[in-house]
C-alpha cells in the first residue's frame, strides 16, 4: 500500500539480491493437477461449490485432474446475489465436465433465520445448516456403494489466518468465524484436499486464468459463505432481501462498468485504482425522505466499495463523484423501499470489509 511499494520490493529482490524470476503459473498448474490426481487415485471426491473464485478454481483443477470422479455440490441458501444461482448452474453444467448437484435449501434457511439478529448467530446457523445439507448429499451419493473419501475445499490462506486456526498454531485471534473451516459431524471423516491453502486471492485468480476459467469467474468478487444474511443488518426477511438484492444489482452494474472503463484506459485489471469488491449493505433502520409531495419513511442503502488485493487489508475506493451520484440516483429511483444512499469511507483495519 506504500506508493511504489511493489516496485521497491521488486528492485530489492531482483536488482539488489539478484534473484531469478523462474516461477511460472503454467508449471504450477501441471504440478497441482498431478498432485491432485496422485493424492486421490481411484477414490471419490466431493466439493462444496459456491460459485465463487476459490471453489470454482478447485472445481476446475479437479475437473482437469479427475473429471466426474468429483461431485460438486451447490447449496442454494436463498441468500445469493440476484441472478447468481442460475449463472452458477449454467457454468458448471455446460462448461465443465463435473458431476453438479443443485440443492434447493431456500425455504429451510428462511425458517431457521426468521427473527435472528445477532451476526455470529446468523453465521453459525447458516454454517451449520450448510454442512447438514452438504453431508446429506454426501450420504445420498454413497448409497450406490462407493464411498466418498475426499472433501475438496477452496480454503485460502487468509481464511486460515482470520479464523485463528490450525496452521497458524492457533496464534491468530478469531476475528470472524468463517464457514470455510468445517465442523465435521460425529462419525464423518473425509480426508481434506485444500490445494489453495497457501494462496492469496490474487494468486488464486492467476491460477484460475491458467486453468482456463472464463474471466467472469476469475474476476468474480469474493462473496461470504453466509451470503446476503451478513449484508442485511438485523433479521433477514423476504422484503429486506429483495431491497438489498435490487440495490446490489445496481451497485454491481455501475461499478462493473466503471472497472471496465478503467481497464480500457489502463489495460490493467485490479490496478490500484479499480474497485476490488463492492456491494450494497442494508442497515436495520429507516429514515425520512420526500418523494414528489409525499413524505417517505424507508430504508437507506450503504454502498461499500473497496480497493484491496487479498482482503487482509483494504481501503475505501476513491470513486468519482459522478459514479457515486449515478448509483445513488438509480437506487432511489429504481428500488422500491429505499430512499437514501450512504457511502462507507472506512479502511480495513479498523473496519472489516463486510458489516457483520
Ligand atoms: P472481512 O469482512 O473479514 O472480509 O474484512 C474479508 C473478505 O472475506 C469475505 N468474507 C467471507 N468469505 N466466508 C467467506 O468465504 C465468510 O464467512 C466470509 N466473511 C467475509 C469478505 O467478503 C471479504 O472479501
Amino acid at each position: 500500500h506504500t506508493e511504489f511499494g511493489q516496485q521497491i520490493l521488486s528492485n530489492f529482490l531482483f536488482n539488489v539480491c539478484k534473484l531469478e524470476k523462474n516461477w511460472s503459473m503454467d508449471n504450477l498448474v501441471e504440478t497441482m493437477t498431478a498432485e491432485f490426481r496422485e493424492k486421490v487415485g481411484e477414490d471419490r471426491v466431493i466439493l462444496a461449490l459456491s460459485g465463487g473464485v476459490d471453489s470454482s478454481v478447485v472445481a476446475a483443477l479437479g475437473a482437469r485432474a479427475i473429471g466426474k470422479q468429483m461431485t460438486c455440490v451447490f447449496v442454494n441458501h436463498g441468500l445469493l446475489r440476484k441472478g447468481e444461482p442460475e449463472q452458477v448452474e449454467e457454468v458448471f453444467t455446460k462448461q465443465f465436465d463435473v458431476d453438479f448437484i443443485h440443492v434447493h435449501a431456500e425455504d429451510r434457511y428462511a425458517e431457521l433465520l426468521a427473527g435472528v439478529t445477532e451476526p455470529e448467530q446468523k453465521r453459525r446457523i447458516i454454517g451449520t445448516q450448510f454442512w447438514k445439507e452438504f453431508f446429506a448429499v454426501a450420504q445420498q451419493l454413497e448409497t450406490d456403494g462407493k464411498p466418498v473419501k475426499y472433501l475438496a475445499q477452496g480454503t485460502i490462506y487468509p481464511d486460515i489466518i482470520e479464523s485463528g486456526a490450525r496452521k497458524t498454531g492457533g496464534k491468530a485471534s478469531t476475528i470472524k468465524s468463517h464457514h470455510n473451516l468445517i465442523p465435521f459431524p460425529d462419525g464423518v471423516s473425509f480426508d481434506l484436499i485444500e490445494p489453495l491453502d497457501h494462496f492469496f486471492k490474487d494468486e488464486v485468480r492467476e491460477l484460475g486464468l491458467a486453468l482456463g476459467l472464463p474471466a467472469h469467474i476469475v474476476y468474480r468478487q469474493p462473496f461470504p459463505g453466509p451470503g446476503l444474511a451478513i449484508r442485511i443488518i438485523g433479521a433477514v426477511n423476504k422484503e429486506k432481501l429483495e431491497i438489498q438484492q435490487n440495490a446490489d444489482a445496481i451497485v454491481r452494474e455501475e461499478l462493473d462498468a466503471y472497472n471496465e472503463r478503467l481497464f480500457e484506459e489502463t489495460g490493467e485489471r485490479n490496478s490500484e485504482h479499480s474497485c476490488w469488491q463492492y456491494f450494497a449493505v442494508l442497515p436495520d433502520i429507516k429514515s425520512v425522505g420526500v418523494m414528489g409531495d409525499e413524505r417517505t419513511y424507508q430504508r437507506p442503502i450503504i454502498l461499500r466499495a473497496v480497493e484491496s488485493s487479498d482482503a487482509m487489508t483494504a481501503d475505501w475506493a476513491k470513486l468519482p463523484y459522478e459514479v457515486l451520484g449515478k448509483i445513488s440516483s438509480r437506487i432511489v429511483a429504481e428500488v422500491p423501499g429505499a430512499n437514501r444512499v450512504c457511502y462507507d469511507i472506512t479502511p480495513k483495519p479498523p473496519s472489516t470489509i463486510e458489516w457483520e
